[in-house]
């Protein structure tokens, strides 16, 4: 971990990473590049480190010029972008290959395509090192992008805070604060939805809870919506992909809860696998999955009891409860087994009032908070 100003950073991209990167950014442009010259345009300040060696790393006849735009102030984008040095040299008839360091909400890139218009160029081609589609707002063309990152502040590689950080040789992420995330498991019937709405309030987590995460997407036509509908009305499984491409978004939607309760997700191996990757995308991580138990037969008769009360269907026949159990053990079983081995399986008694069930909840998280306040200090 490093210390720039007043902010913390954590190791995010190698050297070696934006090596191969950068290699293979350098290697895609020469195969469009068939005898042409082109003229790189790099936008200082961030692009130096990043045009250098690709340049280097380009393995034909180029021109190098640079322009210098800014739009930051600290880790905010500041929404205007200032021309602080133009075009310098005529870029009549010639390809030319803007280099940059980063493309965020895309207000740089919109000046810098208003500023080649009146170039007359022959052909115009966007390279990018680093993308966050999360934060880019325009519908502009971006021709090459060697790694696209989640909506967080980096340095080093050429990129600052506040003009410091640029001369690091590898890529740091601005430091999360600890975040509690929590998988909630347990039979249908055994209080999830419940208990999660008691938690999210008391210690400011956001509740994804899949079902609702599909009904939202489909009600609202999203591209993902779309996608999932498409399979479940073949009556085929919506693949874990397009689920955890919505949970993503969820996610993402959310960066200041102090954290996430995931109800009904992951519910195979595989899908944990999923989850765990999204986490270090994010740089979070699961902390803690928590299993509410309860006897079959107390939830067989609470299911029935919510069947008259809601009309669910599938709650007032104890023939179908029972397959959903049977289902759930099936799959749950080795994804219980999968959590012990990272040691964050807790298994909580599932029956008793609804404060009693929130109490012994709560020991658990925050066993964690107190853990993570350790971790900090
Ligand atoms: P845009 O105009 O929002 O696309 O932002 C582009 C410029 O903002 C880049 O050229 C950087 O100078 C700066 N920037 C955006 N994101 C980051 C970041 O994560 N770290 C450092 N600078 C950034
Ligand atoms: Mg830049």
């Amino acid at each position: 971990m490093i210390k720039l100003h007043d902010k913390y950073f954590v190791p995010y991209v190698t050297a070696t990473e934006l090596d191969e990167v950068v290699s293979e950014l350098a290697r895609n442009l020469k195969r469009d590049m068939e005898g042409e010259v082109p003229v790189f345009l790099s936008v200082l300040n961030g692009s130096f480190m990043f045009t250098s060696d690709f340049v280097k790393k380009y393995d034909g006849d180029c021109e190098v010029s640079f322009i210098k735009l800014a739009s930051y102030c600290g880790t905010e984008s500041t929404g205007t972008v200032k021309e602080l040095v133009g075009v310098n040299q005529s870029l009549k008839g010639r390809s030319v290959v803007v280099l940059e360091d980063i493309i965020d909400s895309g207000n740089t890139l919109e000046v810098i395509y208003d500023l080649l218009k009146k170039e007359k160029v022959k052909d115009l081609k966007i390279v990018t090192l680093f993308f966050k589609p999360v934060a880019f707002t325009k519908k502009l063309k971006i021709d090459y992008i060697g790694k696209e990152i989640p909506n967080r502040f980096i340095v080093g590689y050429g990129l600052d805070y506040d003009e410091l950080g640029r001369n690091l040789p590898e890529v740091y992420q601005l430091k999360r604060k600890k975040m509690i995330n929590l998988v909630l498991f347990g039979k249908p019937g055994a209080g999830k939805g419940t208990q999660a709405n008691f938690l999210k309030e008391k210690y400011s987590l956001k509740h994804i809870s899949t079902g609702d995460v599909f009904r939202f997407n489909i009600k609202n036509e999203t591209e993902l919506g779309k996608l999932a509908k498409t399979y479940i009305d073949n009556g085929e499984l919506v693949p874990d992909e397009v689920t955890i491409n919505m949970l993503k978004a969820e996610v993402e939607k959310n960066l200041d809860a102090a954290g996430f309760i995931f109800d009904g997700f992951p519910r195979t191996t595989a899908q944990a696998k999923a989850l765990d990757e999204l986490m270090q995308y994010e740089g979070m991580q699961v902390d803690a999955t928590i299993a509410l138990e309860a006897d079959d037969e107390v939830l067989i008769q609470r299911l029935l009891e919510r069947g008259k009360v809601s009309g669910r269907s599938d709650d007032q026949d104890e023939e179908k409860i029972r397959n959903r159990f049977t289902e759930y053990n099936e799959k749950t079983a080795p994804l219980t087994e999968y959590y012990k081995k990272q040691n964050k399986f807790h298994s909580i008694n599932g029956v008793g009032t609804i404060e009693d069930i929130t109490e012994r909840l709560s020991k658990v998280i925050d066993s964690l908070v107190a853990v993570n306040t350790m971790k900090d200090k």
